[in-house]
């Protein structure tokens, strides 16, 4: 049987999402600490890349940990209010247009220290660099970052360099050639031609613990031109009465797309069909990733409140689908799809979760609502550094929040020595 014909492609319906719920407290992340510490004034950080193997083990390199971060130096001179003062809220909103990947370590996996840039300027052939996944290829320390390069187009490409450590500090150098892998196809993924508002980012490779094939996950829109897509009756799922208006629902149209290598090195790759499609629910599905965990396939994404269709709503945060097999049809988690979501006294306090499979939970400080008498200036403390990590407990096809630990927290789950 052809790959393309196993995928059973599985729609997170409306009625699923109609589920969502807002602060119930097994799937809500703790409120973030106004007093929040940062980790450097002079940037911003945000999409947290921890540096991991194809099966997904967080790893340490002679006992360092890495992250990649998505990076922006701060602009204070740029960005000013009307009496002069810094206007970082305007600075951290414009952060996206000149994205860069960094990389910080620690030997505790969470006093981090700044390693700089992976790719020298010019390497890299778009103007920005989003987000994608770091992985230690062997033990002769040679890493492949896959990553996004957007502005023009936007192109799921990999660069690979080698990481070498000092005993006091950690080197990623040689990151000189990129290699782009594919761009959407118009086809199984909307194109910018489709749709100027396309999504089509964030790569996630993995080895399928089950056929030992090198795929990858990535976020995508269902191909079509914007405001074409029909809403199936798989996509509506069993609403109750009063709930078959969906407004202008054809508009959101995300979906989580899945690719094979038709190589072992993962130079060559073929489009699949989508896994989960999220036509009439919300247009982004970003940043999927696999845990795998007793047997099950586990599929996490990071969503928005504001990109939910019309007459469906949900936190900002990290959503789940779970599944016997990678091709599916995959369940969503805790009968909604939602794992942990902000709360919503601080809805925008974090974002971009990534799920590691010890079930730490990492994700970075986007702004905590500052009451007028505080020491921050506007309605918000916008963030740029690692929230505090969350641990999730995992069982079948439920998930519960269950402990808290420190900003930016880390750890290996394997170290690795380097030759
Ligand atoms: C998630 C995200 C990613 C993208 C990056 C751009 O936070 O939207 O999908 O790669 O941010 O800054």
């Amino acid at each position: 049987m052809l790959l393309q014909d196993k995928v059973i492609t599985t729609a997170w319906s409306r009625a699923d999402a109609l589920k969502v719920k807002f602060d119930d407290p097994t799937t809500t992340q703790p409120t973030v600490d106004l007093e929040f510490p940062v980790m450097d004034e002079t940037l911003f950080i945000w999409d947290t890349m921890p540096l991991r193997k194809l099966d997904g083990t967080i790893v340490s390199v002679n006992g360092w940990s890495v992250i990649f971060t998505l990076t922006a130096i701060r602009e204070p001179e740029n960005y000013q209010n009307e009496d002069g003062s810094y206007d970082i809220t305007s600075d951290w909103n414009a952060r996206h247009g000149r994205a860069r990947i960094c990389y910080w370590y620690a030997k505790d996996g969470q006093s981090w220290a700044f390693g700089g840039r992976v790719m020298a300027d010019g390497v890299s052939p778009t103007a920005r660099e989003w987000a994608g996944t770091p992985i230690l290829l062997n033990d002769q320390g040679e890493i492949e970052l896959y990553y996004t390069c957007v502005n023009p187009d936007a192109t799921i490409a990999k660069v690979r360099g080698h990481i070498t450590e000092t005993g006091d500090s950690v080197q990623l150098s040689d990151f000189h050639e990129v290699t782009e892998l594919f761009t959407a196809d118009g086809f199984y993924y909307q194109t910018e031609a489709q749709n100027t508002y396309w999504n089509f980012r964030d790569p996630s490779p993995f080895t399928d613990p089950n056929d030992g094939r090198l795929y990858m996950v990535f976020e995508g829109n269902v191909a079509g031109k914007r405001g074409s897509h029909q809403i199936t009756s798989k996509d509506m799922g069993d609403v109750p009465p009063g709930h078959e208006d969906v407004g202008g629902a054809k508009y959101q149209a995300g979906c989580i797309g899945l690719a094979v290598a038709k190589d072992d090195k993962g130079d060559d790759w073929q489009l699949l069909p989508p896994l989960i499609t999220a036509v009439g629910v919300n247009d982004q599905t970003e940043r999927p990733h696999f845990v795998f965990k007793d047997g099950k396939y586990y599929l996490f994404t990071i969503s928005h409140q504001f990109t939910y269709a019309d007459g469906l709503t949900g936190p900002d945060g990290v959503y789940g689908f779970v599944s016997d097999s990678l091709f599916g049809p995959y369940e969503p988690l805790n009968g909604s799809g939602l794992v942990l979501g902000n709360p919503s006294s601080q809805p925008f306090q974090t974002y971009s979760h990534c799920v590691m499979p010890n079930g730490l939970v990492t994700s970075f400080i986007d702004s905590v609502p500052a009451p007028d008498d505080s020491d921050y200036d506007g309605d918000y403390r916008i963030g740029g550094t690692e929230a505090p990590t969350v641990q999730i407990k995992i069982e079948g096809n439920r998930t519960f929040v269950v402990k808290e630990y420190d900003y930016g927290f880390i750890p290996p789950m394997e170290n690795i020595f380097i030759k």
